[in-house]
Formats: structure tokens, sequence, C-alpha cells
């Protein structure tokens, strides 16, 4: 015989704070004696004694967990349990059965149930069985609000983001992209502050003008300047012909100043004085070429310290800092972290070929994750990822270590007494395996540590290592 049941929906019933458990057996006391564990647990109970109670129940009520009896009168609790997941797969049902139906009780977990418990059971089995039902249905929803976020994306051209921090700094950008005032654009390491800059000369009236990044970090300086600015044959040895200046290519368009905060001082006046009389001179020539350029720069140091310490001049910093942006970190907008996840493994897939997913367990370990290195990190745990799954789930286990650890290294690793391991310590290891891997190259390694490669530079720097 087949139960005709309607259960109401998740979408159709808001989901309460308590969890709805309907008991369904023939005996009067375990019902009685299940709601009273149940009830002690937090759970509002209904209780039946046939199918067909049961299904009244459900017609009126959502139900989030179901103790079912194997055997009801008139009719097969695996029938019961079809119908149950037919109407509403999500429902957890556990099963209630006599030693001797054991196989039964399998035969019910493939078919869906969620447990079995064999009668007679004590008090304490059934508290500990509804304990984890409970666990399992509030991680069920959160999954199906998680991955409900990673099917409907929002994107700002190819900016990820839906949290207010991030709409606000849309709105910034649309503002911005219209006027021809500096910007500077803050934010730590993998942030996207390139891609921000990016975008504001794209949402911008000079999109067709060039968009020109110059890192200010990886080259050496005499390099800025004569890319800066230019030079002119003989300025210098190796300079067999004369050569245009960056600022004075990008006519009409943008420069991206990138990592400003690592510019010499010399250098700083000397593009303070280019910006202020839109003008420049090019290395070795007295001749001066007028420069019409929208400027922005980035970075991830603390400009406004670096001026106290005067180690950046605070006549540039106020010229660049006519408006800025600052980009907040994947951990203040960790609810970002599943559209990022369904953005980047659509990008993956679209390059492989292979239609790969994520569990919920990883992405749960994604959520629970700091992202020290912010979205390069996470583009960079995904890459890693799917490199390493073997079928089309991604699992925890496919995941970098210190996101299946939640940022900590496990005792044991660590070697430490105390059990913990000082982060440089850490860090210095992670850059030492990385350089080694890749024999020295260091852009690979920083793009394996999931850093840009000016970070890697100055991480290098300040532990004084060699890449060799
Ligand atoms: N909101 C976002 N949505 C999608 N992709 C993003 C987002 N932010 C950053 N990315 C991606 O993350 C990577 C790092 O971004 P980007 O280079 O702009 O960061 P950055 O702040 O300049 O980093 P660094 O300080 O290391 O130079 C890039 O591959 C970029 O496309
Ligand atoms: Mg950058």
């Amino acid at each position: 015989m087949s139960v005709a049941f309607s259960i109401p929906t998740f979408d159709q019933h808001p989901r309460p704070e308590t969890l709805n458990l309907l008991i369904v057996d023939d005996e009067r006391a375990l019902r009685e004696a299940c709601k009273e564990v149940a009830e002690s647990l937090g759970f509002t109970t209904f209780t039946a004694e046939n199918a067909q109670a049961a299904s009244r129940v459900m017609n009126v009520q959502s139900i989030d967990v179901v103790l079912l009896d194997m055997r009801l009168p008139g009719t097969n609790g695996l029938e019961v349990l079809k119908e149950i997941k037919r109407r509403q797969v999500d429902t957890t049902v556990i099963m209630m059965t006599a030693y001797a139906s054991v196989h039964t009780a399998v035969h019910a977990m493939k078919q869906g149930a969620y447990d079995y418990v064999t009668k007679p059971f004590n008090l304490e089995e059934l508290r500990l069985l509804l304990g984890r039902a409970s666990a399992h249905v509030r991680l069920a929803a959160e999954s199906k609000v998680l991955r409900e976020s990673i099917k409907t994306p929002q994107s700002f051209s190819n900016i990820v983001g839906r949290t207010p921090e991030m709409e606000k700094m849309f709105r910034i950008i649309t503002k911005v992209a219209h006027s021809t005032h500096p910007v500077l654009i803050l934010g730590e390491s993998g942030t996207g502050k390139e891609l921000v800059a990016r975008s504001i000369h794209f949402n911008g009236p000079n999109r067709d003008k060039p968009f020109i990044p110059v890192d200010c970090g990886s080259l050496v300086p005499t390099l800025i300047e004569s890319e800066l600015f230019g030079y002119v044959k003989g300025a210098f040895t190796g300079a067999v012909r004369s050569k245009d200046g960056l600022l004075a290519i990008a006519d009409g368009g943008t420069i991206l100043l990138d990592e400003i905060g690592e510019l010499p001082v010399d250098l700083q006046s000397k593009l303070l004085r280019a910006l202020q009389e839109k003008e420049i001179r090019p290395v070795g020539s007295t001749r001066r070429v007028p420069i019409n350029v929208r400027i922005l720069a980035a970075t991830n140091r603390d400009l406004e310290t670096a001026v106290q310490q005067g180690t950046f001049r605070k006549d540039l910093f106020f010229r660049l800092n006519v408006v800025n942006i600052r980009i907040p970190s994947l951990r203040e907008r960790k609810a970002d972290i599943p559209l990022l996840v369904g953005h980047f493994l659509e990008r993956l897939n679209a390059s492989t070929g292979v239609e790969r997913t994520i569990s919920d367990d990883a992405l749960r370990l994604m959520m629970a994750y700091d992202w020290p290195g912010n979205i390069r990190e996470l583009e960079s745990c995904l890459e890693r990822a799917t490199t390493l799954t073997s079928g089309p789930h991604i699992h925890i286990g496919d995941l970098p270590t210190q996101v299946q650890n939640g940022g900590r290294p496990t005792p044991s690793e660590s070697g430490h007494p105390s059990g913990v391991v000082p982060i440089a310590e850490m860090e210095k290891e992670a850059i030492f395996s990385a350089l080694k891997r890749v024999g020295g190259d260091k852009m690979k390694a920083a793009k394996l540590l999931g850093i840009g490669k000016t970070t890697l530079y100055r991480k290098l720097k300040e532990y004084g290592m060699s890449a060799e």
C-alpha cells in the first residue's frame, strides 16, 4: 500500500529554531518515552500510532526528523519511508527495528534512511542518536543555503562578491570610474587590488585607451625610473636607442602604480613633480614631455604609518589619496566564499573540461578558514584541489593541510614543546619548500604559495633567504 503524504517544503515554511520530530510507533509506552527524551533535547514532538495518523500530521506540519517503526499495523515501515523520501528527500528518517530484522534496516538505509536503532534501546542511546540527527539536519539546511548562493552569482566586471562591504565598493568604483582623480586602492595581499584598478579603468570613459600596471615592488629603482619616464639614447650603458616612458605611452589612459609603498624616496619626489606639473623628463634628457594620464595606486602597506615614519612622502600621499578604496579581506566577508568557490570552479571546469563540484564538508571547512592570502589563496587552493582530486567531487582530503586544520598546525606536525609553531617559522618553511619544488623560480613559487611575487620578494628579504 502507499500512503499519500503532502509534506510542506523548506521554502513555504521558514525553518523554526527548534526541530520537529515525528514519532511513529504502535506502542504507546515507547512513543511516550521517545517524546520525553526528544523534548529534553529541544525537539517539538508529534506522535502517530500508524501510517495514516503519520500522514495526517505531515499534512499540516513540516517534519525534520522521523523516528519510524519498521513494523506498523497494516503496513511496512519501508513503504512509509519510501513515501516520505518521495515527497521530501531532505527529511531525516531513523528506523526502529527489532534485532531480527537488522538486514531490513540496512536495506532501509540504502533507500535513504539516515540511521537505525535496534529495539529494545536505552534512553541514552536514543539521546545520542537524536543529537546526531539534529546536527545532521542543521548542517544539511546550512549546506542548502550555501549551495543556493553558489548558483546565483552576481558580479561587477569579474569582481565576485555581494556582501554589503562589496556592494559599497562597487558603488564607489562606479563613481570614481567617471572622474580623473587619483585613487588609492588599499587591501591585504591577494584581495583583488589590481582587479579593482582594472575595473575602474574599464568602467570609465577612456576604456579604449591603455591600462598599464607598473609593479614598483619588483623592479629595481633605476628600472622603475626609466620605465615610467623613458630615456634617451646613450642615457646609460645599454640605452642603444631612446624609449618613451609609460607615463607618456599611456596617453589618455590609466597607469596603475602597484605596490606604491615600495617606491624609493628619490623616485617618490620625481613622481610627485611629474603629477604636479603634468610633464616628465626622460632619463638623460633635458626635454620635457607633457603627460595626460590617470593615476591609480595600490598597496598592502599602511601608508599613513610609512608617512609618520618618514619612509613615504606626505605630499605624495596626499596627492594619491584623493579618494581611497579599501578592499575588505576575505575573512571580513566570509559570506562571499561560496560565491567565489562557484566562480573559480566554473572557470576551472571550463578550462579542464571536467565538471567538478565541491563536497559540503570541504565547503564548510573553507568557510571556517581565515584565508590570510585572501582570494588569491582561495583560487590556488581550488586549482590545487582540482588537480589532486581523482573524481568529480572535491573532498576535504584535497584541500591544503592548513585549510583542513582550520589554520592550525597539528601538534604532532609542529615539533614544538608547546605544540604551536610560530607563524614566521611556518611561513619560512612554506616559502622554502615552494622554492625547492619549482627549482627556485620565484614567479612559480609565489603562485604555489598563493601570494603575489612582490610579497614573496619582501618576505625573502625579511627572512634573509635567497631564492637559490
Ligand atoms: N572579488 C574577486 N572576484 C573574483 N576574483 C578575484 C576577486 N578578487 C581577487 N580575485 C582574483 O584573485 C587574484 C588576486 O587578485 P589581485 O592580483 O587583483 O590581488 P592583489 O590585491 O593585487 O594582490 P597582491 O597584493 O598580492 O598584489 C587574481 O587572480 C584575481 O583575479
Ligand atoms: Mg597586486
